[in-house]
């Protein structure tokens, strides 16, 4: 029996080596973790149970017979973070370039299966070379059955990737179909055709970095959702989103113990300047509605006049969607809808209620919204608020303008409680374009049209740049003390906890995409 334990324990510190020192050794000199490594950080101490250590591939093109690993290029298996299970993958790099191939697929295919049937999130940690070159078309077959998986989990379990390496080609697809994305800074790149087929093709001369880099993808195309110092940095902030999510679409949302206290926050009464155009902080307000310290941006510098991330309330997750007026007045634009719109999605699909800060002065105007399709994309953030049945709670602090008002999460499109600022304004326009429309024919006629325009102007936010219009048709539930907001928020929520909210039966809805 000795030889035996000795043979299996011989070919268990084999696959620890992925593919030996000098590829580890090398992996560490570019700052980057080994696959196993980042696992450990990952999972709670000695939870970690690997399935498939010991498979290798069958390929026996150009020589790949000679070179075997065992693992194949991919740590896959299950353990626990902060207590509840997920299951994961991790990308060896040290194995050829970490590259995907017939069994790497297999064993990433089976444990997305395991999530799956479990009910248990699934996270990815990639760092790879793209399809193994030398096994051809069994490796497109192999990303092919990932995403397929990655779809039929969709709105299920939570699935979150890192990319902690490379990322290129058709692989893209697969993070991309999950439902968050982290990138490390200056060691992540994630593009569909790099720099030099770019070169060919269109000529332009861009490095990795900046065509696929983590701060172009969090920045410019909105593909990553974090941006990342560095891999240890990656793993804790993926374990902190994991706390504020459920398992599954059948769970709840976390709720964690909470000792009730002291809940007005007097500093919300002069948050609000004097001047209507004056910017302030939204996320100043969300600070002081939440739990301390619990708010956790997600696409933080990406479509920055919304503002989206997790917090907790009273110890409950929620989802938080808030307007931001100090950039671009908090305009809705394509990018913000489509930001907020999956936000909105994701939290609905996993039972994370929703709060919604509003203070948009309208959707952005200009050929370059209209001919990029801000119809189509302000329509993904109205359809994603309709369809949520979630318990939904819209706070106005000040500005409700146009359609943008409908949008914001409001009573009309399902919105379980909506309370105002005294400071709100909730009206079809802005008081000066209003009566530049309204009145034009005397301001026209007017001795001094300047003087005319002004008191008309005053006349019309007199009536309208106000919350109390919309409270009289119940359109506002109630017009608050901003100090009073968080015990209204507590409340609100703990009254709607156990809502139940069906949608007509359908297959699946046909959101604008
Ligand atoms: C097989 C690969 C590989 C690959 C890297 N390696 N990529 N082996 N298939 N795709 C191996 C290298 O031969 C090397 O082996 C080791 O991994 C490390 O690679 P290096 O080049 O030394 O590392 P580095 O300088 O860090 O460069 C990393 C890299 C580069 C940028 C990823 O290796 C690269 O460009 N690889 C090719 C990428 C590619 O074209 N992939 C196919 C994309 S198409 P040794 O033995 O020396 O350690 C695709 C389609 C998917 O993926 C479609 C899905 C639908």
């Amino acid at each position: 029996m000795s030889d035996k334990l000795d043979l299996l324990n011989s070919k268990k510190a084999e696959a620890l080596k992925g593919g030996g020192d000098k590829r580890i050794e090398s992996q560490h000199a570019k700052g980057k973790l080994t696959a196993r490594e980042r696992i450990d950080l990952l999972l709670d101490e000695g939870t970690f149970e690997e399935i498939g250590m010991l498979t290798t591939h069958r390929s026996t093109n150009f020589g790949l017979d000679k070179q075997q690993f065992l693992g194949d290029g991919v740590v896959t298996g299950y353990g626990k973070v902060h207590g509840r299970p997920i299951y994961v993958f991790s990308q060896d790099f040290t194995v050829f370039g970490g590259s995907l191939a017939e069994v790497h697929a297999k064993k990433i295919c089976r444990i997305m299966d395991l999530s799956l049937q479990n009910g248990i999130p699934f996270i990815g940690l990639n760092d790879s070379g793209g399809a193994r070159i030398q096994e051809g078309v069994v490796s497109l077959g192999g990303y092919a059955d990932i995403f397929y998986r990655n779809t039929l989990a969709s709105g299920v379990v939570p699935q979150i990737s890192a990319i902690m390496g490379p990322c290129a080609g058709g692989a893209v697809y697969s993070p991309a179909l999950t439902d968050f994305i982290y990138m490390v800074q200056d060691s992540s790149f994630m593009f569909v055709t790099g720099p030099n087929v770019v070169k060919t093709v269109t000529h332009e001369e861009v490095t990795s970095e900046e065509l696929g880099g983590a701060s172009t993808h969090s920045q410019k195309s909105g593909v990553a959702h974090f941006s990342v110092e560095n891999d240890l940095r990656c793993i804790n902030d993926l374990k902190k989103l994991l706390s504020y999510l459920p398992q599954n679409c059948e769970e709840e949302s976390p709720k964690y113990p909470y000792t009730p206290g002291d809940e007005r926050r007097e500093e919300l009464n002069s948050i609000i300047p004097d001047n209507p155009n004056q910017p302030y902080d939204i996320k100043d307000v969300i600070n002081s509605l939440v739990d301390k310290d619990s708010f956790y941006e997600v696409h933080e510098s990406y479509a920055e006049n919304i503002v989206c991330g997790f917090a907790f309330l009273g110890g409950k997750s929620i989802g938080v969607v808030a307007n931001q007026p100090a950039f671009l007045a908090g305009v809705l634009d394509s990018n913000s809808s489509n930001k907020a719109g999956r936000f909105v999605r994701f939290c609905d699909s996993f039972n994370i209620p929703l709060l919604v800060l509003e203070d948009v002065p309208g959707f952005l105007p200009g050929t370059d919204q209209e001919w990029n399709g801000i119809i189509n994309n302000g329509a993904k953030l109205l359809y994603a608020f309709c369809e949520a049945t979630v318990p939904r709670v819209t706070v106005i602090t000040r500005k409700a303008y146009g359609g943008a008002y409908d949008v914001m999460n409001s009573k009309h499109i399902g919105a379980d409680m909506n309370f105002a600022w005294p400071t709100a304004e909730i009206a079809v326009m802005g008081a000066k374009g209003a009566a530049e429309i309204i009145f034009r024919n005397e301001i026209k006629e007017a001795s001094d049209p300047e003087a005319k325009l002004a008191e008309k102007e005053a006349e019309y936010a007199e009536l309208f740049a106000n919350p109390y219009n919309a409270a009289k048709h119940g359109f506002v539930d109630e017009v608050i003390e901003p100090a009073e907001t968080r015990k209204k928020l507590l409340r609100s929520f703990e009254m709607l906890k156990n809502k139940v909210a069906k949608l007509p039966k359908k297959k699946h809805g046909n959101i604008p995409l």
